[in-house]
């Protein structure tokens, strides 16, 4: 594996992915990414010159855009992370997740098919297509115990998940019909450096330190599974090396929260410190406030990534605590990241808050 070819390497996890791959692997890595609003310009600054990185600004809807990007750099793999991600503005604005998740995946994967049959028999043999996907394609465990395994059926609630289920459905088509080397991973809820402020544990973090309320949807007992992004990347790399082709790997941290319980202790994580408090702010859990609930909100994921520990020995190295506590000191060193992520997501904020953060 020389080359490897990383959609959405802008994003967060994508970020935290090249970053990865360029500090502790030999691989050269393409990035393409078409850098919407949840690319940052600062996240890979620090390695735009790296030797072994290159990046093409480029939509993955735009399929000789693509093909131009596959005959220039010649991968041995893709990894697929290039979505639009948030699922609020899935709910508001479906349009460009089908544009992106399903049309531009279907591009992708015409392209990349056509670039891989025209590899000789061992590149052909070697090349992979990981597409990178999430725990949402299986829909709400409510209060049924279990957690999802590889191979569940699908049932995705939102539209974000929906175009991430068709997606899906496409990469195994291609498999099962062309016979491209495909791995599937599904990630449970990540958290880290370098993530929007539209998410949950970005946005309580920011809105704390503001003085302004952090607004929880619904009754706030909704449980996510928690994974520090890096572990992902980890995991990303360990499945492309050592993953079956055809096969289906979970990501998680075995780290169920309610968001309640998260951002208690993410409130908890900042009262540790010594940072000034904002005026008339007691203690930040009293910026806490209960919101309008998010249409066809899932109650509970969580994912069983036994096979991807048992198969290729792969572990989180955080716990959610350290975890947290590595996410807060990143935010905190980086106020000029801070401030521009804010302005890219101020209208999206304005919008769905509304100015006083209620909705
Ligand atoms: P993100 O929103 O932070 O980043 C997405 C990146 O994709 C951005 O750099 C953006 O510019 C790029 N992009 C969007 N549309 C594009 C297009 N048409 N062409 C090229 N680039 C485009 O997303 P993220 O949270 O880093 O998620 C990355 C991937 O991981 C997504 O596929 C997502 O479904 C999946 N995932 C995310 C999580 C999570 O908790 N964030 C968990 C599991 C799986
Ligand atoms: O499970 C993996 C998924 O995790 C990924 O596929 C998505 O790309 C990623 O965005 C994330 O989706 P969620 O909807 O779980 O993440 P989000 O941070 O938006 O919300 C986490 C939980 O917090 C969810 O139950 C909704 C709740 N929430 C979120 C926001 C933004 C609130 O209560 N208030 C908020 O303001």
């Amino acid at each position: 594996m020389e080359r490897v070819l990383v959609t959405g390497g802008g994003g967060f996890i994508g970020s935290a992915l090249v970053l990865h791959l360029l500090a502790e692997t030999e691989v050269e890595v393409v990035n393409v990414d078409k850098l919407t609003y949840a690319a940052h310009p600062d996240s890979l600054a620090a390695v735009a010159d790296h030797p072994r990185y290159h990046f093409e600004r480029v939509d993955i809807g735009d399929r000789p855009a693509l093909e131009a990007v596959f005959d220039r750099h010649r991968p041995d793999a893709v990894i697929h992370l290039a979505a639009e991600s948030h699922v609020d503005r899935s709910i508001r604005e479906p349009a460009a997740f089908i544009a992106t998740n399903l049309v531009g995946t279907y591009q992708l994967l015409e392209t990349a098919r056509a670039y891989w049959a025209g590899l000789d028999a061992p590149r052909r043999a070697a090349f992979r297509f990981l597409q990178v996907s999430t725990d949402e394609v299986y829909g709400d465990l409510g209060d049924r115990p279990e957690r999802f395994r590889e191979g569940g059926p699908y049932a995705p609630s939102s539209p974000y998940s929906a175009s991430k289920a068709g997606a899906d459905h496409l990469v195994r088509a291609w498999h099962r019909t062309y016979g491209l080397p495909v791995l599937v991973t599904h990630c449970s809820n990540n958290y880290g450096p370098r993530q929007y402020p539209e998410k949950l544990i970005p946005l309580m973090l920011f809105n704390a330190l503001a003085g302004r309320p952090l607004p929880l949807y619904g009754d706030g007992r909704q449980v996510r599974d928690w994974l520090y992004v890096e572990d992902h990347a980890r995991a990303l790399w360990a499945v492309l090396l050592g993953g079956r082709v055809g096969e289906t790997y979970h990501i998680g941290g075995d780290a169920e929260r309610t968001n309640l319980e998260v951002v208690e202790a993410l409130c908890a994580e900042l009262e540790g410190r010594d940072l000034p408090r904002p005026p008339g702010v007691r203690a930040f859990r009293d910026l806490i406030t209960f919101v309008a609930d998010r249409p066809g909100h899932d109650r509970r994921y969580a994912i069983d990534a036994g096979k991807l520990r048992r198969e290729l020995g792969w572990q989180p190295r955080e716990t959610f605590a350290s975890g947290l506590a590595r996410t807060v000191d990143w935010y905190l060193a980086n106020p000029s990241w801070v401030e521009r992520a804010r302005a890219g997501v101020a209208e999206w904020l304005e919008r769905h808050y509304g100015g006083g953060g209620e909705r």
